[in-house]
């Protein structure tokens, strides 16, 4: 019934002059859940094997209270952005990439994982069935959350019997509060977010429930996110709780070296082939928290975060500031070639976009 509810609606909103845009005030976008049209649910048992997927009214998925992504959290996560183009298309951002990342955490998690081709397809077909709700050019974009988890029930602590792919799309803007401002980070002295030989470089969703009371304290104070070190030397730099971080100085660009207890960005490689591609220095090595401090610009990246300028971080109780509250010029030029691509606006000779 549910399946045919869903042709249903699909065959309206395609043939019978639904709107091309929902009737939404785009001017409150920021990075809240709205609710949208469809989903897409694709399901493997033991054998391992995704069957098809299919397009279901958005909604809330059953599970039972055994699951082994409720008991044990055995889930990924993924994070996607699609633009709408000038033209009314609509281009994905290096959907391939996510594509892989969620294989190489499955790997580590013991889960199947969609195929490559399985993925995109889900995520076109996403996208599409809710195209209504791609915001106007230059009001923001689409989110694509992809998720894998264990759906199936167990009780001892084992791989899961059943998976589920789930695909779901919602319109969004900036993901800070302030939009494009600069931000202030609170360096965390207490806890870590990853340690070495766990799953800090995987996109498994325990990694982001582990930050939420560091980062409720540093809002507490006033700050927008949390800046993490190193959980064996209290003294390299890490990541911020949803984004990889950046530093320029004497226009070098430097970024932490994946050393396992950091996700491995999406963004964050785009942003260091852009800036190697405009002839900049970029390095990938440890990153000492004074060195981060001395820095002439300092930035981070993630999907959700797009790019955003940091203008402020507290250590050990020191503020330091960066740009005097503006954005810096090397970020704003990475931001500028970074969104340039992901919006369409230039011709994409790194062939990052798929167009819809
Ligand atoms: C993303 O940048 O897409 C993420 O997954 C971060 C998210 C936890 C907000």
């Amino acid at each position: 019934a549910r399946s045919s509810l869903c042709s249903a609606l699909m065959a309206a909103s395609y043939n019978t002059g639904t709107p091309d845009l929902v009737d939404f005030d785009w001017e409150t976008l920021g990075f809240q859940l709205v609710p949208t049209d469809f989903m897409y649910i694709m399901k493997c048992s033991s054998d391992g094997v995704f069957t098809k997927g299919e397009l279901v009214p958005y909604g809330p998925i059953e599970l039972n209270p055994a699951a082994a992504v409720l008991n044990y959290g055995q889930g990924l996560l993924e994070g996607l952005r699609a633009h709408r183009k000038e033209d009314g298309s609509v281009i994905v951002f290096r959907p391939e990439e996510n594509a892989l990342r969620m294989r190489i955490g499955a790997d580590r998690l013991c889960m199947p994982a969609p195929s490559v081709e399985q993925f995109l397809s889900g995520v076109k077909q996403t996208i599409l069935a809710n195209k209504r709700w791609v915001p106007p050019t230059g009001k923001g974009s689409l989110y694509i959350r992809p998720l894998l988890i264990g759906s199936g029930a167990m009780l001892g602590v084992a791989p899961a019997p059943e998976y589920t792919f789930v695909v779901y799309v919602c319109p969004v803007g900036h993901y800070f509060k302030d939009g494009l401002s600069p931000i202030s980070l609170l360096t965390e002295e207490e806890y870590h977010r990853a340690a070495p030989g766990g799953t800090g470089d995987i996109k498994t969703i325990g990694n982001y429930a582990s930050v939420v009371s560091a980062q409720r304290r540093a809002k507490e104070k006033g700050h927008s996110d949390v800046l993490y070190l190193d959980p064996v030397h209290k003294k390299f730099v890490e990541e911020v709780s949803s984004c990889n971080i950046f530093m320029v100085k004497d226009n070098v660009i430097s970024t932490p070296l994946l050393t396992g207890t950091i996700l491995p960005g999406i963004t964050r490689r785009s942003i260091i082939e852009i800036a190697s591609n405009l002839g900049i220095q970029v390095e990938e090595r440890l990153i000492a928290i004074d060195e981060l401090l001395d820095a002439d610009e300092v930035f981070c990246t993630g999907t959700a975060v797009v790019l955003s300028p940091v203008g402020s971080i507290v250590y050990h109780g020191r503020r330091v500031e960066y740009g005097g509250g503006k954005v810096g010029a090397v970020s704003q030029q990475l931001y500028s070639a970074l969104t340039a691509i992901q919006k369409g606006l230039v011709e994409d000779s790194m062939g990052w976009s798929v167009q819809l």
